[in-house]
């Protein structure tokens, strides 16, 4: 619908029809890549009912699951398998039952110091990738999913922290949360998330209006900073989408 840069706003009807076109767009991506395919994943409950999704028959069926690699965005340094785990919950829902072990890459949270995990991730991240430095040509992701918080945060990309300043590094510590839950936090960086063929945020439900307004309107956030080398999209349900966007 709405074009803005490079971000594109697509409005559908509901959390369904949000699911679906996540779920749609991932294996477009997926399809357009006949090699090893990376998926960085997003935690909180927006991707939720997509994560469900593709893991029924209908989507399960026609992902080649052994050459689809699965990343996190970012972790709450939890045990694994704590509820609060965004890996874990991914796993639960669909990785487990779906994906090779081999091709979940979680974020370790064995560790106390969230420093020491981001730079585990990174080296992982980087072995993977086959080189300590990101060249625009070859996108660290094929997806990257991303949501956003009632502060304007993405991953664990907090309004006025430093870490989304970060130019180098691929992934951070964040000792303190600035949002609930409040638990040390791992993230990847902006360079890092925004290596990737498409960058699709998942909105929906009407407590999400009043950030998303201030983001559409080009306020500095990070959700607003967050941008893909390639396609950023936002997918909005009705509930979500701000007044002005109505109709366009
Ligand atoms: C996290 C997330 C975070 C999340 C947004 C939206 O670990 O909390 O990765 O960035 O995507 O806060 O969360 P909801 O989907 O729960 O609203």
């Amino acid at each position: 619908m709405a074009a803005s840069d490079n971000r594109k706003v697509i409005a559908v009807s509901d959390a369904n029809a949000l699911a679906e076109t996540a779920a749609d767009r991932i294996l477009t991506r997926i399809a357009a890549n006949g090699d090893r395919v990376a998926i960085c994943l997003s935690g909180g409950s927006s991707p939720k009912q997509l994560y469900r999704l593709l893991a029924t028959d209908a989507y399960r069926g026609r992902i080649p699951w052994q050459r689809v690699h699965w990343f996190i965005g970012d972790e709450r340094l939890v045990p694994a398998n704590d509820p609060l785990n965004n890996m874990g919950m991914a796993r639960q829902i669909f990785l487990d039952r779906c994906a090779p072990a081999s091709n979940i890459h979680p974020i370790p949270t064995d560790s106390s110091d969230p420093r020491e995990a981001a730079r585990r991730y990174q080296s992982e991240l980087q072995s993977l990738y086959g080189a300590d430095c990101l060249d625009p040509a070859r996108p660290l992701f094929d997806v990257v999913l991303m949501g956003v918080g009632p502060d304007g945060h993405t991953a664990s990309l907090f309004p006025d922290y430093p870490a989304i300043e970060e130019t180098e590094p691929w992934v951070v510590g964040v000792p303190k949360a600035h949002i609930e839950p409040l638990v040390p936090r791992v993230t990847l960086t902006l360079p890092a998330l925004g290596s990737c063929r498409e960058m699709l945020f998942e909105v929906a439900g009407s407590d999400k209006r009043a950030i998303l307004t201030r983001v559409l309107a080009g306020e500095n956030l990070p959700a607003n900073r967050a941008r893909s080398s390639g396609e950023t999209v936002w997918l909005v349900d009705q509930a979500a989408l701000p007044e002005s966007f109505r109709g366009q």
